[in-house]
């Protein structure tokens, strides 16, 4: 059975609801439409066989940085997940512009035997502390031990410790990665994003920076 939207075409006054009246469909809809833009993890793992796994969570951010956490959450059981919770590890491959192609293909369906680096076409290079491999084409990894796992709504959020980074010389500049270089593929609402000309202001840092 379709269940008809309850997200109006057009608004003619401010829009309130309580989300428990909305059906699941335009809840995400809308609330994926208002936390934008969202950096993605583009996250590889290994199941206990030891086959690679690679999948985009956009639902992702920084929870500490010493020691440096990260996280992201999974809506549902999914093979990342499973395998995380299998072996323990994954990785943060941060995927540029060159990378969208491969990133939006590792989002399909695709049964836990099959490797999906092969599948996407991305080289499977070896990490320094994990068992997962890390996206060759990649500029930046960010290897991660799993921290803590919570259920969370329909969520599982998944904490790793970052246990080492990764930065390929050609996106940086003046002591840190510049956001220009690493050029990050970006979710928004319905479709992905770069970051615009205003992030020079970045090469103008607030004065309380360096205070
Ligand atoms: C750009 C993008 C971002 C996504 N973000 C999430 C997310 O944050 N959480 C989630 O559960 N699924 C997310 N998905 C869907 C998963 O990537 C998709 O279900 C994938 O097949 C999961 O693969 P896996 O079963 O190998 O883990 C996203 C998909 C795309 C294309």
């Amino acid at each position: 059975m379709t269940i008809a939207s309850q997200a109006p075409g057009r608004l003619d006054r401010d829009l309130e609801i309580d989300p428990a009246r909305w059906n699941k469909p335009d809840v995400y809809q809308l609330i994926t439409s208002l936390v934008v833009p969202r950096p993605i993890a583009w996250v590889s793992t290994v199941s206990p066989n030891g086959c690679a796994n690679l999948a985009p969570y956009s639902y992702f951010n920084l929870v500490a940085d010493h020691p440096p956490h990260a996280m992201f959450s999974s809506i549902g059981e999914k093979d990342t997940l499973t395998n995380i919770r299998n072996t323990g590890e994954f990785v943060i491959n941060v995927a540029d512009q060159s990378l969208l192609e491969a990133l939006d293909a590792s989002g399909g369906d695709f049964d836990s035997e099959v490797d999906e680096f092969v599948e996407v076409g991305v080289t499977a290079v070896p990490s320094v502390r994990v068992r997962p491999p890390r996206v060759g084409q990649a500029r930046a990894h960010l290897e991660c031990t799993l921290a803590a796992t919570y259920p969370v709504g329909n969520g599982t959020l998944v904490i790793g410790q970052v246990v080492h980074v990764h930065v390929d010389p050609s996106v940086w500049h003046d002591g840190r990665a510049d956001s220009r270089l690493l050029d990050p593929v970006l979710r928004l609402s319905r479709c992905y994003g770069r970051l615009s000309d205003d992030v020079t202001a970045e090469e103008e840092p607030a004065p309380h920076v360096f205070q």
